[in-house]
């Protein structure tokens, strides 16, 4: 026990990875991991035992109290943070926004102002002063839809908020949040901002469906704050030829014809691919766990013991051999295409949800992924229509998972116009 405890504190920076060393060793992709003072904790990377646990015996493994308690004073009862009935109800409410008239309208309106007034302004300005983190730009334009760097501070301290709060001595967060001391402190000031803000952004919509200014779904779901799309979905865009080169025929073969833009955006396969591999390696989710309410077995035939923590891990996942074979720390987007016709991609593959893990699967899979996508696909295509963007430093930027992953200090790239 004691010994776990000393190889957590050794491989504390690089948890990912060590991970998924294990995980890779393990027969089954499974392991069980007990720390001194901590809940026993399964982490899986195996496809089967995934599906059982997100759609199978859905009901057995729900968040639990340990994760609601993590997230509770940032997340509230909203639909991210809640079990049961109380989730049934909001997910019904939220799956009638998802649907194909307001996806495409919030495309022609929202998507395209944010990007038009906000992200290609700043890409203007950067191609002058020349370089750019990338990573808090688009932060700025999907969360807040404002100049991230009035929030820098807010995203470092509650992006940390599962990270610290998870970690092996649950007590020592909250002794600290009783003091008002330190980091707990530093995140109270910083949730207090969000809500701050939230507060504003909901009164102002209250005020407009009161003041029946607004019909329609025009933006109907700008409500939802657009959680964690995907900073890392930038990496294709550095990619060199001739992957680089596809990516831009096939920007320029979208470009002609009178089709709206969010027709033209369902052309752009080859960049949905990149984003693919890129979310296979990165994912902006890179574990997730719940808790099992009463005792089981996996179907890779380990037990589960009432309370134990339950662990799937989409990173590890993309990084299993057995899953994405000999080649799988490659970035390929061409894994993900499934039929090509001179020379241009028609279909890609569908791996399905239990293998590409990335947005979740069963009752609770994501209800914002063709949202991500088409958002995905618009930023990076509206930036490479007109930028080059180059990285300032060879090195791979250091992915860090937070509550979503992002990279290190961001990902410091320059930018001239095309
Ligand atoms: C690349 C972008 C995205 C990824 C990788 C992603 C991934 C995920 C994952 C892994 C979950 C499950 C989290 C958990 O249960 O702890 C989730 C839930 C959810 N996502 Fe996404 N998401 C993305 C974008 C979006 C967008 C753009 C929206 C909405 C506009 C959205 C809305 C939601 C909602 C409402 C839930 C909660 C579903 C539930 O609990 O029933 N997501 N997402």
């Amino acid at each position: 026990m004691i010994g776990c405890l000393i190889s957590f504190y050794k491989n504390r920076r690089r948890l990912l990875d060590w991970y998924t060393d294990m995980l890779s060793a393990s027969p089954s992709q499974t392991i069980l991991i007990s720390r001194l003072g901590a809940r026993r904790t399964i982490v899986t990377a195996n496809a089967r035992n995934v599906e059982y646990i997100l759609k199978t015996n859905f009901t057995n493994f729900p968040k639990g109290k340990p994760f609601t308690d993590i997230l509770g004073d940032f997340l509230g009862n909203g639909i991210f943070n809640v079990d049961g009935d109380m989730w049934y109800h909001q997910r019904k409410l939220v799956m009638h926004q998802f649907n194909a008239t307001s996806l495409r309208a919030y495309v022609e309106k929202v998507l395209k102002d944010e990007v038009e007034k906000k992200l290609l302004p700043t890409m203007e300005s950067a191609a002058v002063e020349s370089f750019v983190r990338v990573q808090l730009m688009l932060l700025g334009v999907r969360l807040f839809g404002c100049a991230a760097a009035n929030f820098g501070s807010v995203r470092h301290s509650v992006g940390h908020l599962r990270e610290e709060r998870a970690a092996p001595l649950a007590a020592v967060w909250k002794i600290k949040r009783f003091m008002d001391y330190g980091s707990e402190k530093r995140l109270r000031e910083a949730i207090g901002k969000i809500h701050l803000f939230v507060d504003g952004i909901v009164r102002e919509k209250k005020r407009k469906i009161m003041s029946c200014c607004e019909k329609g779904e025009e933006d109907g779901m700008k409500w939802i704050l657009l959680p964690k799309c995907h900073d890392v979905a930038f990496l294709p865009a550095l990619v060199p030829p001739p992957r680089g080169n596809e990516m831009a025929r096939e920007l320029t073969a979208i470009q002609c014809g009178d089709t709206s833009i969010f027709e033209r955006l369902k052309e752009l396969r080859w960049l949905k691919a990149c984003i693919c591999e890129s979310m296979r390696l990165f994912p902006p989710v890179a574990w997730d766990s719940k808790h099992a309410t009463a005792n089981d077995e996996l179907p890779d035939g380990t037990k589960v013991r009432a309370g134990d923590r339950v662990t799937y891990f989409p990173y590890g996942m993309g990084r299993m051999k057995s899953l994405w074979g000999e080649d799988r720390f490659e970035f390929k987007p061409e894994r993900w295409v499934s039929e090509v016709e001179r020379g241009k991609v028609k279909a890609l593959k569908n791996y399905g949800p239990y293998k590409f893990s990335v947005f979740q699967a069963g009752p609770r899979a994501c209800p914002g992924k063709e949202m991500a996508f088409v958002q995905m696909k618009y930023v990076v295509a509206s930036i490479m229509e007109r930028f080059m963007i180059r990285p300032v430093i060879p090195d791979q930027p250091v992915f860090v998972p937070l509550l979503t992953a992002h990279m290190a200090r961001g990902f410091k790239v320059l930018v001239s116009r095309r």
